[in-house]
């Protein structure tokens, strides 16, 4: 008995919504969003490697290197993949690409890939200095070769693809959740919108 409820659960796919995407993609606004819609927790494994870490990405990759950083982000899957609590996580956009990581991903939980264009990447994150694998001469050109190289990995591992570039944030998770509900989650109906709601819970606290 207790065989079977460990094989059953070794293979079963995990709680959580997972969203997936290359730098700039939206990933981490699209958790915050869909974490007031869905009413649950989101968390973004860059900012928990940080916390573990006590380090931004760009300290990591300087003082530890990228190879290191890789693993960390191996850990972080395996403790999501343990955690049973249904939430929202984002991962960094070269998660998915490490073989092991994608059944591990996949595992996870629902998979949402977040697609978008190495142009639309190139204006979301010009002067941006957070993202070491971009601080070269020619962002472009590499957004470019690593779309490409890191399309097919995201593929692999998505249950939903939505294309972002062209559609607003509202829209992108209007699709999610579309796609969610034919895949049969239960979505909550949320009367207010999220900014009514921060609005309320502001109102609130500057109350007497
Ligand atoms: C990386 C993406 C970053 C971060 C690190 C490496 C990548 O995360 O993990 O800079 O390899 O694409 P975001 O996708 O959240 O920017």
């Amino acid at each position: 008995m207790y065989k079977k409820h460990r094989k059953n659960s070794e293979y079963s796919k995990g709680p959580h919504l997972i969203l997936i995407g290359f730098m700039g993609s939206g990933k981490t606004s699209i958790g915050r969003g869909l974490s007031y819609k869905l009413r649950r927790a989101f968390h973004d494994t860059d900012r928990m490697i940080e916390e573990k870490e006590g380090m931004s990405i760009s300290e990591i990759f300087a003082s530890k290197g990228e190879s290191a950083f890789r693993q960390m982000e191996t850990e972080v899957l395996r403790e999501i993949r343990d955690d049973r609590i249904g939430r929202i996580y984002s991962l960094g956009g070269g998660t998915p690409v490490r073989m092991e990581n994608q059944p591990l991903i996949k595992k996870c939980g629902t998979v949402c890939y977040l697609r978008i264009t190495a142009e639309e990447v190139y204006e979301r994150l010009k002067g941006d200095t957070t993202r070491p694998l971009l601080q070269c001469d020619d962002p472009l050109s590499r957004i470019r070769e690593l779309i490409a190289k890191r399309g097919p990995a995201y593929e692999r591992c998505a249950d939903i693809i939505v294309d972002t570039g062209s559609i607003s944030r509202d829209q992108v998770m209007e699709a999610i959740l579309e796609e969610l509900r034919k895949l049969g989650w239960d979505i909550p109906v949320i009367e207010k919108t999220e900014k009514e709601e921060n609005e309320d819970t502001g109102d609130q606290r500057t109350e007497p």
